[in-house]
């Protein structure tokens, strides 16, 4: 057990010292929280697996100050990734890249590609310019639980397991970035988020292959074969207001219900209604577990089912 520092936006210098001597520290990006270590410091990644509970074969995503940062960590660098970056970075973009040597292969779980990211959250691109080298960090949370969007989620999980985390209040978009392989020939979209396929597409001048979870073949992000974001309550996902409305005639006695949808709706049963975003979703997810409500239902209107980063993240969350 060692003491965790909660520290302010203005005490990011003590952070990159933590950092700078190997210890584990969270900090804030525009999407979710990341658990941070240097990427050339192959201990600290390994603890990053040990706390968080990860998968030894799922690659972390390095997240740089610069393209020079890029240019250290990664080889064979396509045209496109330029392309992509010079309208998406800084932002909530991943890219894979072949990776040269010096990345160590506890980050990059044996693969010989490196995911990168530059975040556009100041707090994260001032520390990683203080650390003078790239943080690999996932999500800040227990392995197949709800993301954190705020710090008192990263205390939730690791209070007492790692070095600090920085208080930089709730995360602007609230799900993670979107993750896109340059590898080969064709980039292909792995994680949906904020930047939508056809954003990407206008930038590259041609349409991209979108992983599916039923890809044949080797999995192309070991992420996408793990239960995700997922609360202990269970979940279930509504795409008709009848079918909400027949399950909540069969399962009214299953428990207190959180209802999650965009609009306000009509029903004979009570319900605690919340607000459907992807901003505030995984900290719904978490409330519920700590208000022990029997089941969270969300209902996707039209709207929503448009949204690919929202519903990936609430199919998931159900555990489907
Ligand atoms: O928004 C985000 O991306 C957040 C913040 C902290 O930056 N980070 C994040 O990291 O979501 P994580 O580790 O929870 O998710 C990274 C995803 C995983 O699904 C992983 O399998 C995939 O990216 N990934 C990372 N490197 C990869 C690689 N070299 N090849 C294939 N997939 C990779
Ligand atoms: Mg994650």
């Amino acid at each position: 057990m060692i003491l965790t520092e909660l520290l302010k936006p203005t005490e990011i210098e003590r952070a990159a010292e933590l950092l700078k001597k190997g210890e584990l520290v969270a900090f804030p990006t525009e999407t979710v929280y990341g658990l941070g270590a240097s990427i050339f410091k192959p201990d600290a990644i390994q603890s990053i697996f040990m706390v968080k509970g990860r998968p030894s074969d799922n690659p972390l995503i390095a997240h740089v100050h610069d393209t020079t940062q890029v240019e250290e960590i990664a080889q064979e660098i396509p045209d496109s990734f330029y392309r992509l970056a010079s309208v998406f970075f800084p932002g909530p973009l991943a890219i894979i890249l072949k990776k040269r040597d010096c990345v160590p292969s506890v980050a990059s779980a044996g693969l010989d590609s490196i995911a990168v990211r530059m975040p556009s959250h100041p707090i994260a691109l001032k520390l990683i310019e203080l650390v003078g080298g790239p943080l690999v960090a996932p999500s800040a949370n227990l392995s197949g639980k709800p993301s954190s969007t705020q710090a008192k989620h990263v205390l939730d999980d690791f209070n007492g397991k790692i070095a600090a985390v920085i208080d930089g209040g709730k995360t602007d978009l609230g799900i993670e970035s979107t993750v896109i392989s340059l590898l080969g020939v064709h980039p292909v979209l792995l994680r949906p988020g904020n930047i939508t396929k056809e954003a990407i597409e206008e930038v590259l001048g041609y349409s991209i292959e979108v992983a599916s979870t039923a890809h044949q073949g080797p999995v192309l992000s070991p992420g996408m074969k793990y239960r995700h974001y997922a609360p202990r309550t269970p979940v279930k996902v509504f795409y008709s207001l009848e079918d909400l409305k027949t399950h909540l005639e069969e399962q009214s006695h299953q428990g207190s219900k959180m209802l999650l949808s965009r609009l306000s709706v009509a029903l004979s049963f009570p319900v605690d209604h919340f607000v459907l975003s992807a901003k505030e979703f995984y900290s719904q997810l978490r409330h519920a577990d700590e208000m022990h409500y029997g089941e969270i239902l969300i209902f996707c209107d039209e709207q929503v089912q448009k949204n690919a980063g929202i519903m990936n993240r609430l199919i998931r969350s159900s555990g489907v």
